[in-house]
């Protein structure tokens, strides 16, 4: 019984060394915008995120990209399709998973609940649009909370176009920062020369 849990101490703080995650931290009390889900609907390139280990199936990903639709099976929630290829921009491997995202309380349509089919199971777990313009940038966030006791947090940054306007990403920025996320933590998505299958 008291190996078990020296164990699990260990592979926590296993985890917590391999990524960016952290311990006693809470998830920090952010502003989410009230969005209009059908003016989010469309691509979104990834430009950047800070990667832990919740990102870990991403890994090697190049050219990454989510398209959001109407769902055909549930009306009302958005169908997700996130994108990428591996390694190389044009003849690295495409993959894909699908899923669907929607808010829990329809008075807080920014606070949205991902659901992503990974093959083997579904993971669940929280997707926030702290701010977008729709037309140019999107401050997409995730935290998590293990056991009360380990946070995982996911701030990416979306454009809807492979490059995004230099003066809009510095305040996007600017803006995480603001939420107490170092700007050094970011590591950016390769865009350029990609092949998008359709
Ligand atoms: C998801 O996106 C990929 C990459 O663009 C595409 O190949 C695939 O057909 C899409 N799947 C669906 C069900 O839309």
């Amino acid at each position: 019984m008291q190996v078990n849990i020296i164990l699990s101490l260990l592979a926590i703080v296993s985890l917590a060394t391999l990524s960016h995650g952290q311990f006693f931290a809470s998830c920090p009390d952010v502003k989410v915008q009230k969005i209009e889900p059908t003016k989010f609907l469309g691509t979104w390139y990834q430009i950047a995120k800070v990667e832990s280990f919740a990102t870990l199936p991403e890994r090697n990903g190049v050219c990454s990209r989510a398209v959001y639709t109407v769902s055909d099976e549930h009306p009302g929630r958005i169908a997700l399709n996130n994108s990428q290829r591996i390694t190389d921009p044009v003849d690295g491997k495409s993959k894909f998973v699908l899923g669907e995202a929607y808010p829990e309380d329809p008075s807080e349509p920014g606070k949205l609940t991902v659901k992503i089919n990974t093959g083997l199971f579904t993971a669940t777990a929280p997707l926030w649009v702290l701010s977008t313009d729709y037309s140019q940038y999107a401050m997409v966030y995730t935290c998590v909370k293990y056991f009360h006791l380990y946070r995982f947090q996911t701030p990416y940054i979306l454009s809807r176009t492979p490059v995004l306007d230099q003066k809009v990403l510095s305040e996007v920025i600017r803006r995480y920062e603001d939420i107490g996320i170092d700007k050094n933590t970011f590591s950016y998505m390769r865009q350029k020369d990609c092949k998008y299958d359709v």
